[in-house]
């Protein structure tokens, strides 16, 4: 019982969320978190490169998603599915934190995606809520994220599902 109380006490220590200790580095990251939606809502998509590393893997968990190795690849898969579509990705609870002694950072944000029709289908929209976890590495004195993960939630999309295939060419 004893054992069971220290261990439990041992995992809420290292579990405890710990914030970065330099304020600049931690709006770098938040920034760049907006930056991605910025870039993606005005299909900027040089913009990327400020945000990810050249061999950053995500994982987009979601319908329509997949795994994609590398940022030209990541690139291929967003011009594909935002072309034609007026988009706004919109971000909320943000939290950044430091993982470990050695500079480890991870950050998660909240998101919806909304998908908003044109042309007939003005007025209506499409959106999915999620959240983008990421694991974050200094280079060149740069903040830039190596791991990105999309969890969707179970509900999927909502709103006029046909806002989803009638895209605004
Ligand atoms: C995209 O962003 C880059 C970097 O800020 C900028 O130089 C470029 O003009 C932008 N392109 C467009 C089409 O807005
Ligand atoms: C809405 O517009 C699209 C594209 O212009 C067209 O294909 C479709 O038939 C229209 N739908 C209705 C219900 O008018």
């Amino acid at each position: 019982m004893r054992l069971l109380f220290l261990i439990s006490a041992l995992f809420h220590m290292t579990s405890a969320f710990t914030p970065l200790s330099s304020a600049t580095d931690e709006l770098q990251i938040r920034n760049k978190i907006s930056l991605y939606a910025i870039a993606l809502d005005t299909l900027n998509l040089t913009l990327l490169d400020e945000v990810f590393t050249s061999d950053v893997m995500i994982n987009y968990q979601l319908p329509g998603g997949g795994v994609f190795y590398g940022l030209p690849a990541v690139k291929t898969f967003l011009v594909q599915s935002l072309t034609g579509f007026v988009t706004q990705h919109t971000l909320s609870t943000t939290l950044v934190e430091q993982t470990d002694q050695k500079g480890g950072v991870k950050s998660v944000a909240y998101l919806v995606a909304n998908y908003i029709g044109q042309g007939n289908l003005t007025g209506s929209a499409a959106y999915i809520y999620g959240k983008y976890v990421d694991t974050w590495t200094k280079e060149n004195d740069e903040w830039k994220i190596k791991a990105r993960t999309l969890d969707g939630l179970p509900s999927g999309f909502t709103g006029n599902l046909a806002v989803l295939s009638a895209p605004n060419f």
